[in-house]
């Protein structure tokens, strides 16, 4: 069937790369796969600092804007768009709060992170900035469209 605008909904997640280095690729990827998302593009990047400041262009200015930046660009980092119904919010409900002490067990953050310099993952906050982040990240033709069997059961 037809899916409709609201299930095609995407969002940008990258997995940063202190979650490359702990080994927790696959974790993630696994709760946003079961949940029902479909993984439409991903990449394995080593970002360049450059890049890094420009991902984080609306944090500039804050006094751990360089931090932040030299730590996405230290490593390899997943970048992935999944869609799917609610999959900005929900995406930022599976990552938790923003520090780690703060998100509760169950979040991504909450299961693996304690520093909120080494929170594992990023999602994009609304559908601007998912929007935004996909063009920074993705060429439009590493974006697939295509139909899972499962779709009609979750839809
Ligand atoms: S804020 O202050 O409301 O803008 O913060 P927030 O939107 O939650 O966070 C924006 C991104 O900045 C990261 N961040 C930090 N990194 C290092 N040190 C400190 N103190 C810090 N505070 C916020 C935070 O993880 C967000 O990055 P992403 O990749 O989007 O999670």
């Amino acid at each position: 069937q037809e899916l409709s605008a609201a299930e095609l909904e995407r969002t940008f997640i990258a997995i940063k790369p202190d979650g490359v280095q702990r080994g927790l690729i696959s974790d993630i990827i696994a709760r946003f796969e079961k949940k029902g998302y479909k993984l439409v593009a991903i990449k394995l990047v080593h970002p360049t600092k450059d890049f890094a400041e420009k991902h984080y262009d609306d944090l500039k200015g804050r006094p751990f804007f360089n931090g932040l930046t030299d730590f996405l660009s230290s490593g390899p980092v997943v970048a992935m768009v999944w869609e799917g119904q609610g999959v900005i919010k929900y995406g930022r409900k599976f990552i938790g709060a923003t520090a780690p002490l703060a998100s509760e067990p169950g979040t991504i953050r909450g299961d693996f992170a304690i520093s909120v310099g080494r929170n594992i993952i990023h999602g994009s906050d609304g559908p601007e900035t998912a929007k935004d982040e996909i063009a920074l990240w993705f060429k439009p033709e590493e974006i697939l469209t295509y139909k899972k069997e499962t779709d009609k059961w979750l839809y």
